[in-house]
Order: structure tokens, then C-alpha cells, then sequence
């Protein structure tokens, strides 16, 4: 069942939880269109008129709602025209209530480094980022939910904690927020601040959508890859946001190590089981 959340400020549907849509499970999802409620696609391998992605996409778009998730924007460097183009074209087709890629940069218009890295948090950063989310906002013509990227190291030049730039950001550019709750437990971990905090300084009611992942522990820090089970201190974190913002569309991600498509439904039944129990301490 889809409905508007009551504590968003965006009337958009709350799509349930879903998974995303990996190729080694394209085949499966498409013969036996298992229970799901909604699917988010990687935006880049898909951005082809044509062709098997193509075939694969419509497949999906036919029986759940497909939301996509870019990785290339770069919305602290330089845009590509052509790249805004095809993500239009594919938003065009979607129909999603929002589109979403990350608050980071990718390099610069000549070399990308195909990693999703921090920005600085200060005001001439923050005025730059603005402007690029209108201006994605005005020429996608569809609502942009901004996404918090894992850290592992803090730049010298940051006037302001990231949770406050993300808020700022937002509210100055009119966007949403993906909240990726893994990503706050990874930086919390590295950087050696209580991701409490992080909630506690975000204008919640912009947020639409919530990312869940596993990553990799190693003697002096954690690393984002998305190839374990979400761990005990995530979930509890993503429990304490749904307390306070109530029903969220959520999104399990898992692109290493991919393991069978009945693995992530497990993977979404819990997503459920805790959302449902904060849903109850709500009350
Ligand atoms: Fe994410």
C-alpha cells in the first residue's frame, strides 16, 4: 500500500521497502515477478534507448514502481550536459516520485574517479552545490532527493558539521534527502561522532527515502561496500529514525558479494520487522 507520509513536508508516496535491482537477479525478477514493493535502479546502466538494460527496465517498470539512483552527478563539480539529457529521458520514462544521487563530487568534467568523495562543508562550497541542485531540480523537472555519502577522513577547510551542511543544502535548494543510515554509522565510526547527533541536526522532514547496507570492519576504520548483512547498530539507528519521522520508503542495498534474491527479501522482512516495532514505540 502506498501513502504520503504525514511528517514529510514533499507529497510523495511512501513506496514500502524494496531492494535494488542487480543483474545477476534481472532474469528471476522478471520470470517470477516475486513480492516486493518497489525497486531502485543504478540511473547510469540504464540510461540506453534501447538494448537489454532497456528490455530489463521496462520489464520491471511494468509490475513495481522503479525509482533511480545515479552515482555520476557530481553535484560539487561540473555537470554534463549530455549526462542530464539521458537522465531526463530516463526520468521521463519512470514517472518515480523523486530521483536521487549523492552530496559529493566525482572529479571534474575531463577526469572522473568513479568514487563518490566528500566535499568540504563551507558556505562557497554549500552557495555551489545550491545552485547545481536548482538548476538538475529545473532541467530533470522532478524532485532530487540528496544523499549522505560515507567518510573517512574530515577536511581541515569544513566550517560546519556535515549533518548541518546537508540540512542547509537542502533547504536552500528546495531538494529531499535519501538518508542513507549506513553511511552515518560508517562515518560515525571513522570520524568519532555519535550518529545520534546526525538526526538530531537534520530538517527530517525532508527525507523520502532511506538507503540500508552492510560494510566491512577492519582494525582502524569501516569501509562502505555493500556486501554484508546491515549490522545490529544500523538497524537500531534506522529504528530510531522511523520513530521520529514515522513511515519511510526504504531500500536495502547489497552490490558485493550479491547473494540469491530470496537472501534480500530476508533482508527486506526485517527492514519490516524493525520498522514495524518502531511504528509501535511511536505511539
Ligand atoms: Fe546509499
Amino acid at each position: 500500500m502506498q501513502y504520503v507520509a504525514s511528517t514529510s513536508r514533499f507529497s510523495v508516496p511512501v513506496l514500502g521497502i524494496g531492494v535494488g535491482y542487480r543483474v545477476p537477479h534481472y532474469q528471476q525478477v522478471v520470470e517470477e515477478r516475486p513480492e516486493l514493493d518497489w525497486f531502485e535502479i543504478l540511473s547510469e546502466n540504464h540510461m540506453t534507448e534501447g538494448g537489454s538494460p532497456r528490455w530489463y527496465l521496462e520489464q520491471l517498470a511494468e509490475r513495481y514502481p522503479v525509482v533511480p539512483h545515479g552515482v555520476s552527478l557530481s553535484l560539487g563539480g561540473a555537470q554534463d550536459p549530455e549526462h542530464l539529457r539521458r537522465l531526463r529521458s530516463l526520468v521521463d520514462f519512470l514517472h518515480p516520485p523523486w530521483f536521487s544521487d549523492h552530496l559529493c563530487w566525482t572529479g571534474t568534467r575531463e577526469h572522473r574517479v568513479h568514487d563518490l568523495l566528500p566535499l568540504p562543508y563551507t558556505p562557497a562550497i554549500r552557495d555551489g552545490v545550491v545552485e547545481r541542485i536548482r538548476r538538475v531540480q529545473g532541467e530533470v523537472g522532478r524532485l532530487l532527493a540528496v544523499e549522505n555519502v560515507s567518510a573517512y577522513l574530515n577536511y581541515k577547510d569544513s566550517t560546519v558539521a556535515e549533518w548541518d551542511f546537508l540540512g542547509e543544502v537542502a533547504e536552500a535548494a528546495d531538494c529531499a534527502i535519501l538518508l542513507d543510515v549506513n553511511n552515518i554509522f560508517v562515518s560515525a565510526c571513522n570520524l568519532g561522532f555519535d550518529p545520534m547527533i546526525y538526526l538530531d541536526g537534520l530538517p527530517l522532514d525532508r527525507v523520502v527515502q532511506v538507503h540500508l547496507a552492510g560494510h566491512s570492519v577492519f582494525p582502524k576504520y569501516r569501509l562502505d561496500t555493500h556486501d554484508h548483512p546491515v549490522c545490529d547498530e544500523v538497524w537500531a539507528l534506522y529504528r530510531e529514525l522511523v520513530r521520529r519521522i514515522g513511515p519511510v520508503s526504504t531500500l536495502i542495498e547489497w552490490d558485493g558479494n550479491i547473494p540469491p534474491f530470496e537472501r534480500l527479501q530476508e533482508e527486506v522482512a526485517t527492514a519490516r520487522f524493525h520498522q514495524d516495532q518502531a511504528l509501535k514505540e511511536r505511539r
